[in-house]
């Protein structure tokens, strides 16, 4: 079999069997593959598409890239949550923690940021000191002891996803239906965790732009997840809009925080007491809103952000958190031009802005800038006058500053009506 030859069919339109997406996939693990026969086989299953047939091989073979799993030692259920990616998205440092102070296990693994969207690794990785990488028995005894790990993908596990995850990143080749549902269920599939809750962002910001389409990843993923015997179902929440105030992070981890203690944005407590309610729900504690009730009373009575705290000290992160979190050096004010209406605030263009400030990578091997970001002080619907701060930028490269600018200039819109009110949830898929 010659990769060239599998690039050459899923480039014609053709449909890959079984064995040559198993050969791709080995190939990309063992690193007999080169970066540039993966990438062009990449666009060529962005544009081309895949079966539902091939998808699910595509997620097998990921899921078996590496070592499955074993997640027996844990006592109790195991409940992860996954995004498919969004701008200001700090629900999983939100929700892991508030699920697992009423009980239920946390095993999570969790993704880098991707295009313009943040990712809750190098969320974490801004916590000083705090270690992303854990061997498997340090893991489990982790979860068993304070009832919840988040780490990032390993060699060991679903290394294939590493790899495409981080060639996919820099070659425009993320927003592909078949490419996110392969690399989240594959990831997900070699956990072993009981319940799943996926986090499907559409609009502007996620790399899913219509409901319809959002709906069908859904649909995909759900059905992939049960098919494997896993509880699973899916949120369709909007990302049309940042969510809360800030992105970038350091700054996404100091809002979560803020949230954990009950003084969070409305829209992003909101998002995660229903994804909490639900993953609570899959785990047998009741219905989604006796879950999200018990979720909020998990923050009002501080046992959340206890967890939190908890977890940032098991791997290995500083103990002045949050107060020493990084900050950026230099900061812009980002002005109203009109008074008026905020009507517009482009999630991708305000994630593309952060990005350029330092808060995500441009290709695979940049560094990442962890006081970088943007921190809204308005939001859609917000009244605003003329010269009045919309945003804050943060970047410790003075050079970065006018670039993102622009970009929010051109993403921004302020006029004489509010803008129609968007829903938060459009809809659960079951
Ligand atoms: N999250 C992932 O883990 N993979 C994707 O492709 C998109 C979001």
């Amino acid at each position: 079999m010659r990769i060239y030859d599998i690039i050459k069919k899923k480039r014609d339109g053709g449909e890959l069997s079984t064995e040559e997406i198993d050969f791709f996939i080995r190939g990309v693990t063992d690193g007999s593959i080169p970066d540039y026969q993966i990438t062009a086989l990449l666009m060529a299953i962005r544009l081309r598409g895949m079966t539902t047939r091939e998808t699910c091989d595509f997620t097998f073979a990921v899921r078996d890239s590496g070592d499955r799993l074993d997640f027996s030692a844990i006592d109790g259920i195991r409940a992860d949550k996954h995004s498919t990616g969004g701008v200001g998205d700090k629900t999983s440092l939100i929700v892991a923690p508030i699920v697992a102070s009423l009980g239920v296990k946390v095993a999570k693994m969790s993704g880098r940021g991707l295009g313009h969207t943040g990712g809750t690794i190098d969320k974490l990785e801004s916590i000083r000191g705090f270690r992303t990488t854990l061997s498997e028995e340090e893991f489990i005894a982790q979860v068993n002891g304070i009832g919840i790990a988040i780490v990032g993908q390993s060699k060991q596990f679903a290394p294939a996803d590493k790899k495409l995850y981080a060639l996919r990143d820099v070659t425009a080749t993320v927003d592909s239906m078949p490419l996110i549902a392969a690399s989240i269920m594959g990831k997900k599939l070699a956990a072993d965790d009981d319940c799943i809750v996926l986090d499907v962002k559409t609009g502007s910001g996620s790399f899913m732009k219509t409901v319809e389409d959002s709906k069908k990843l859904a649909r995909l993923m759900v059905d992939i997840g049960k098919g494997a015997g896993k509880k699973t179902v899916a949120l369709i929440t909007n990302m049309d809009r940042p969510l809360g105030y800030a992105i970038g992070n350091a700054l996404e981890v100091k809002e979560a925080v803020e949230t954990l203690k009950g003084q969070g944005p409305s829209d992003l407590t909101e998002v995660c007491l229903i994804l909490a309610g639900e993953m609570l729900s899959l785990a047998g504690m009741g219905t989604p809103d006796e879950g999200k009730r018990l979720a909020r009373r998990a923050i009002e009575d501080g046992s959340a952000l206890a967890k939190l705290r908890e977890l940032v000290l098991a791997q290995g992160g500083s103990p002045a958190f949050p107060e020493d979190l990084p900050e950026a050096q230099l900061s812009r004010t980002f002005c109203a031009k009109q008074s008026g209406y905020l009507r517009r605030v482009d999630a991708e263009s305000y994630g593309v802005a952060s990005l350029l400030l330092g808060a995500g990578r441009n290709r695979a091997e940049d560094t990442i800038d962890y006081g970088a970001g943007i921190l809204l002080h308005k939001k859609p619907g917000d009244h605003v006058r003329e010269g009045e701060p919309l945003a804050t930028l943060f970047s410790n490269r003075e050079d970065a500053f006018s670039a993102a600018e622009s970009t929010l200039l051109a993403a921004t819109e302020v006029g004489t009506e509010p803008p129609a009110d968007e829903p938060l949830v459009y809809d659960i898929v079951e």
